[in-house]
């Protein structure tokens, strides 16, 4: 849908552009620019930059980069009308078009049909259709306060309860398909999405019901059933249980498994507990935790899938600021016996200061990676030992605390048996060959590399004409007037993605349109957006801009030339050059 450039200049004439962004972030003046920690990337110190002269925004670490629509598009998860509307909303603008309503109304009615419906399967438990999920929560030890408080509910046996009671209650199926709650038939027939089913609704921090998670009653497949994505839920930005555990007076927050484990852990007082649903940890699930915060603990299932999960959380918190630790819930039994469990399992066996105990007690992230390689190596073999010493050097020269390496070496020196001197050393070796390998990487990546754009699909294949290619650009944004000087085509320009944008600018400048760079989004996909964003970014003069544009189109024509070897093709444009150019010789 093309919306008039009138009413984009506006929209975003109301819309600041230092304005929203700061709504997201926190952003500080240097220079006559603001920089901010970066919201599509983690990241310590901030390279996300606000021009507010050019309303651009551009990021130095992730090159994402835009003005105020492409930024909502990003942050918001919407679709270039939809962030359209969500500014329009905003600021109390009227959307130029017919029905469809706005964004934040469809949002609010969404909400209000998902309370609607955890007040529905809410009640059922009063009823017959719900007697096998009270028995079920009285089998997993689930008490009648927990059960309110965290607004659990059941899904009857049947295909059209919650879409019955629904439409009574004046919604329309649409809308119940909409919220996710109902699902269309290949042969046009609406049921409820959740049948049979324990319902957990899931609460976000402003205390919305965004969906829920469905646990199967009759062992029907699969075993979780969640909400899909809609306008309100999003499984990457969502965490069970953060509704409760965002006001915890406990230092930390509990990152389980299931729906059960926080449930479990709240009912045994740790009201720090959440769990991601059925995805590992992404990168806006930590941006969230922070937000609450300063340490995550992992507690996952204690089998190989919980371990690797653990693994890739680790991963994931590494690039962020939060400390992180790993409770590991035990293997074995007293008695020796090997045992599988969660944390829901644990608590309800060991009870709740057992947990507190392991809680008390979980490892930093480097205890417990330097245990997971010392448990792969039989350390009573001489040769296994120097593997290890290896490994855990390797691991250990990557903590950048001089104190943390003399520690953990000490410790790994211990486990292995030989002298922490011996150990000492390893790690100095393995911390010059970390050191040469990133010398070495950071000569690898030659200018060219470095000019290429960030997105392969808009690779250059002639980086030095794509450079004159940008600097056209460049010149014709800051001054539109130059356009008319300019004799090269848009076909003649090396990159297709350029030649767009410069065809694009041509047009607008012709038809008198604005050339305001943040107008581009409607054409340019999000990718092309940051790279244009980038481009314009860029320094450039505009004091000798005529020769400057000369010399654009020489490399670039010369570029063709050198790169074309059919003779005859070659006669022909040095022909045209030399008439439009007075002529120039070949070296
Ligand atoms: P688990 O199977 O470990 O859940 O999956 P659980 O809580 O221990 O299960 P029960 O009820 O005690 O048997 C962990 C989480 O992964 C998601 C759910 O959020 C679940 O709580 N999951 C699991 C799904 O989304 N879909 C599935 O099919 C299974
Ligand atoms: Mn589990």
């Amino acid at each position: 849908m093309a919306f008039p450039d009138s009413f984009l200049d506006e929209l975003m004439e109301r819309n600041e552009l230092t304005d929203v962004v700061s709504s997201y972030l926190h952003l500080v003046k240097k220079g006559s620019n603001m920089f901010g920690l970066c919201p599509f990337h983690n990241e310590k110190t901030p390279s996300f930059s606000v021009t507010p002269s050019k309303q651009l925004y551009y990021c130095f670490g992730c090159g994402k980069g835009g003005g105020v629509i492409n930024f909502i598009m990003e942050i918001e998860n919407l679709s270039y009308p939809d962030a359209v509307r969500f500014l329009a909303d905003r600021v109390g603008m009227t959307v130029p078009e017919t029905g469809g309503e706005s964004i934040s109304i469809r949002r609010k009615r969404l909400l209000e049909l998902n309370k609607d419906a955890a007040r529905f399967f809410y009640s059922v438990l009063n009823e017959q259709a719900g007697a096998n999920a009270v028995k079920y929560l009285k089998e997993r030890k689930i008490k009648r306060a927990t059960v309110r408080r965290f607004g659990l509910g059941a899904a009857p046996d049947s295909w059209d309860s919650l879409i019955t009671a629904m439409t009574r209650l004046g919604y329309e199926k649409q809308e119940l398909i909409e919220a996710g709650l109902a699902v269309k038939g290949s042969k046009g027939n609406i049921y409820d999405k959740f049948r049979n089913r324990l319902m957990f609704p899931v609460i976000d921090i402003r205390d919305n019901i965004i969906g829920f998670g469905g646990r199967s009653l009759g062992g029907e497949d699969p075993k979780y059933l969640n909400t899909p994505e809609t306008l309100v839920f999003s499984k990457r930005k969502s965490l069970y249980g953060i509704n409760f555990a965002k006001k915890t007076k406990r230092p930390n927050i509990i990152l389980c498994e299931g729906n059960i484990d926080v449930i479990t852990l709240h009912q045994a007082g740790f009201d720090n507990a959440v769990a991601s649903m059925g995805t590992s940890l992404t990168v806006e699930q930590t941006r969230l935790l922070a937000r609450y915060t300063r340490e995550i603990v992992i507690c996952y299932d204690n089998d190989e899938a919980g371990q690797l999960a653990t693994e890739r959380a680790l991963d994931i918190l590494k690039n962020s600021e939060l400390d992180v630790r790993v409770l590991k819930l035990p293997t074995k039994t007293a008695d020796g016996k090997e045992v599988k469990q969660d944390a829901d399992d644990f608590v309800k066996k060991h009870g709740s200061e057992a947990f507190e105990r392991l809680l008390a007690g979980s490892e930093n992230h480097i205890e417990y990676s330097l245990l997971a390689i010392q448990n792969e190596y039989d350390l009573s073999q001489a040769d296994q030992r120097v593997e290890f010493l290896k490994a855990a050097s390797e691991l250990i020269s990557k903590l950048s605390s001089p104190v943390e390496r003399e520690i953990y070496g000490a410790r790994a020196a211990e486990a292995a048996g030989v002298s922490p001197d011996a150990m000492k050393l390893e790690i100095k070796r393995a911390l010059r060959r970390r050191l040469a390998a990133r010398k070495k990487a950071m000569e690898k990546t030659r200018p060219s590399v470095q000019y290429q754009p960030r997105d392969r699909s808009l690779r250059y294949t002639n980086v030095k004409s794509a450079a004159a290619e940008e600097g056209i650009i460049r010149l014709t944004l800051l001054d539109p007037s130059l356009i008319s000087d300019i004799d090269i085509t848009p076909e003649e320009f090396s990159s297709p993605f350029l030649g767009k944008v410069f065809s694009e600018i041509k047009s607008r400048y012709s038809e008198q349109r604005s050339l305001s760079l943040p107008l581009f989004s409607q054409e340019l996909t999000s990718e092309e957006m940051s790279l244009l964003t980038h481009i314009v970014n860029k320094p450039e003069n505009l004091s000798r801009a005529k020769h400057a544009l000369k010399d654009y189109i020489t490399t670039i024509r010369m570029e063709k030339l050198n790169s074309t070897s059919d003779f005859e093709e070659l006669a022909k444009i040095l022909k045209e050059r030399k008439q439009a150019y007075g002529g120039y010789e070949l070296e």
